[in-house]
């Protein structure tokens, strides 16, 4: 969710999450796979962190880019990108660089066989990315709960649907971390079908719940073939993996740990 007056990676806001890169350990009954979850803090940028990766198209968004913040979260996610692809073995001279679909998605072009695909998602001066292998129809959201943001937690109920509603608890307070985990689950939804919010807001129904303590899953009424699985990195974000509903994390509770 677009925000105003950003926290900037505060480290007290952004803990520890940004240490590593967490592999996800993916399986579908067709087999096993991996997926890259890094976290970089805009705090953390140092000056010659500037726009590598970016493509012409790319380069030409962050220039138009106006926020002074906006800018540093747009390259603290090229550098959690970067980090992510380090790790699964690609380097500089594979010349990857990040480009822009045609609904502003981003997208990997290089001249490597087999390029992943990658979401990007800020919220409060911490970018988060998902690097995973193509075709695997998946997107990520990160959302900074504060029960302090009045106009946020209001925005988000004006959203959702009776039942969604029915399911908060009534009081604000309590409510946030549902609250958000459903904005972030929706978003997420928006993002792995690459039109991200244009489309309206009761397409992105959720439905079903489970709780499972420290992690939580949900589906879609209006698209089965998906479902969200929702983490609180730092117990302060809502990060929510958005996912064909037959891919299964083996290591979750490592990732619902972070
Ligand atoms: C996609 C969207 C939900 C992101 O929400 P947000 O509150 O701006 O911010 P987030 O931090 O969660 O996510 C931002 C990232 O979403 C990604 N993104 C943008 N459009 C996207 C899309 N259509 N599908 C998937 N991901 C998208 C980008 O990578 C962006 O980060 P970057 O600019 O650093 O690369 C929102 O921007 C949106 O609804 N966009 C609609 C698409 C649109 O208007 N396109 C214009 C051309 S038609």
């Amino acid at each position: 969710m677009g925000e105003n007056g950003s926290d900037n990676g505060d480290p007290a806001m952004t803990g520890n999450v940004e240490k590593d890169v967490y592999i996800l350990r993916l399986e579908r009954d067709t087999g096993c796979f991996e997926a890259f979850l890094s976290f970089v803090s805009a705090q953390s940028l140092k000056p010659d962190d500037l726009t590598h990766l970016t493509g012409k198209d790319d380069n030409k968004h962050y220039n138009e880019l106006i926020n002074p913040e906006k800018r540093k979260e747009f390259l603290a996610g090229r550098k959690a990108i970067k980090k992510a692809l380090e790790t699964m073995g690609f380097s500089d001279s594979d010349d990857i660089e990040v480009h822009r679909g045609v609904f502003g998605y981003p997208l990997l072009k290089g001249l490597v066989k087999d390029l992943p695909e990658v979401s990007v998602a800020h919220s409060s001066g911490l970018a988060a990315v998902l690097v995973f292998p193509a075709g695997q129809q998946m997107a990520l959201d990160l959302e900074i709960i504060r029960v302090d943001r009045v106009s946020r937690i209001k925005a988000i109920r004006s959203v959702l649907t009776v039942d969604e509603l029915r399911r908060i608890d009534d009081d604000q307070d309590m409510a946030a971390i549902p609250l958000y985990t459903l904005w972030s689950q929706k978003e997420a939804l928006s993002k792995a079908l690459k039109c991200g919010l244009t489309i309206p807001f009761p397409l992105l129904e959720t439905m079903d719940p489970v709780y499972h303590g420290d992690w939580s899953e949900v589906h879609f009424r209006n698209f089965f073939q998906y479902r969200a699985i929702t983490v609180l990195p730092g117990r302060n974000y809502a990060l929510s993996l958005a996912m064909p509903r037959k891919t299964r994390i083996n290591n979750i509770k490592e990732i619902a740990a972070i």
